[in-house]
């Protein structure tokens, strides 16, 4: 029988270089020579196992390195916890059945992020599809789609998840937009019926909050924050949540054996999140701003306002 233990899930981004340069990433790139080395996360498996049973592995773009990947897949088997790699997937676009075949072998999840960016061409749809039958076809790797949900209509989202489904993927999460203004209660309806007709839809942490308390702010229940997942930094600092940057830190880990240290520490709780841009308040703080900028130094609005 599986032991509960301390964290549903560890986050880790070993490193923060990628092949792509999506403009909403949260992800600065670090210097490579402050990264903590491979063997460093080989190490820390067996500590994070006594904490775990998953590990989320994101960078970063995580399929950099390949020749990691495989090892660490292994390591992680070794220790049974479960392995969910999130990706853009660009890279494993030129590879082989039978090179993915190799990679995946140790892979419980991939999860391929679909979001405008990535996805801006027919070309770029048409690459992600073939990408998601060839994964299917030669692993036994389960798939899930990383959707971002930025500047969807209801039928455009609906349109999207079933495309998704319909593929193949067996899993769709759901991400909420942070450092950009978004709008979860516009697509509550959206959600509501995407909930229903598919068991495998999910959404983020962050929309089940601003859904199920129906507002974006003080909520009454603290959000997930360092409860049941941590996120640890290609530097080895440890946060409460993959948005956090090192300031925030909980804790830095000089070697591996050190993250078994945050059982002994205690998070905040947290009932608004500090990255979340409601798009009401974003058009709101616009208005002001060009209020201001049309005011003349004599506190008149210039006349075309
Ligand atoms: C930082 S990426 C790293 C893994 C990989 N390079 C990728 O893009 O899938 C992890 C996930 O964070 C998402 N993400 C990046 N910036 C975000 C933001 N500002 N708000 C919400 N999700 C974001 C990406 O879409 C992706 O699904
Ligand atoms: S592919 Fe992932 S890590 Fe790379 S820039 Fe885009 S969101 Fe960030």
């Amino acid at each position: 029988m599986e032991t509960k233990k301390r964290f549903k899930v560890i986050s880790i981004h070993y490193t923060t270089e990628c092949n792509m340069n999506c403009p909403f990433c949260y992800k600065k790139r670090a210097d490579k020579s402050e990264e903590k080395s491979l063997e460093f996360w080989y190490d820390l498996i067996p500590y994070a196992s006594k904490l775990t049973n998953q590990i989320a592995l994101g960078g970063g773009e995580p399929f950099i390195n390949i020749d990691f990947i495989k090892k660490f897949g292994r390591v992680c088997k070794k220790n049974k916890v479960l392995l969910n790699i999130t990706s853009n997937g660009k890279l494993l676009i030129p590879l082989s059945d039978r090179e993915i075949k190799e990679i995946f072998k140790n892979i419980t999840m991939v999860s391929l992020s679909f979001d405008k960016y990535k996805i801006s061409s027919e070309q770029d749809l048409i690459n992600y599809i073939n990408l998601v039958k060839r994964i299917k076809r030669s692993t036994k790797t389960q798939i899930g789609s990383n959707l971002l949900v930025q500047d969807f209509d209801h039928s455009e989202l609906v349109k999207i998840v079933n495309m998704l489904f319909k593929i193949g993927v067996d899993r769709v999460f759901a991400l909420c937009p942070k450092n950009m203004p978004s709008d979860v209660l516009e697509l509550k309806d959206a959600y509501t019926y995407l909930t229903l007709k598919y068991p495998n839809f999910y959404v983020d942490d962050l929309t089940q909050q601003i859904l199920g308390e129906n507002k974006y702010k003080d909520w009454c229940k603290e959000c997930h924050y360092f409860k049941d997942i941590i996120s640890i930094n290609e530097k080895g600092f440890i946060t409460g949540c993959s948005f956090d940057d090192e300031s925030k830190a909980l804790l830095k880990l000089e070697e591996p054996k050190d993250i078994l240290k945050i059982k002994k520490i205690d998070g905040e709780k947290r009932f608004s999140c500090p990255y979340l841009i409601p798009k009401d308040i974003a058009l709101k703080v616009q208005q002001l701003k060009s209020l201001k900028g049309g005011m003349k130094k004599d506190g008149n609005i210039k006349s075309e306002l």
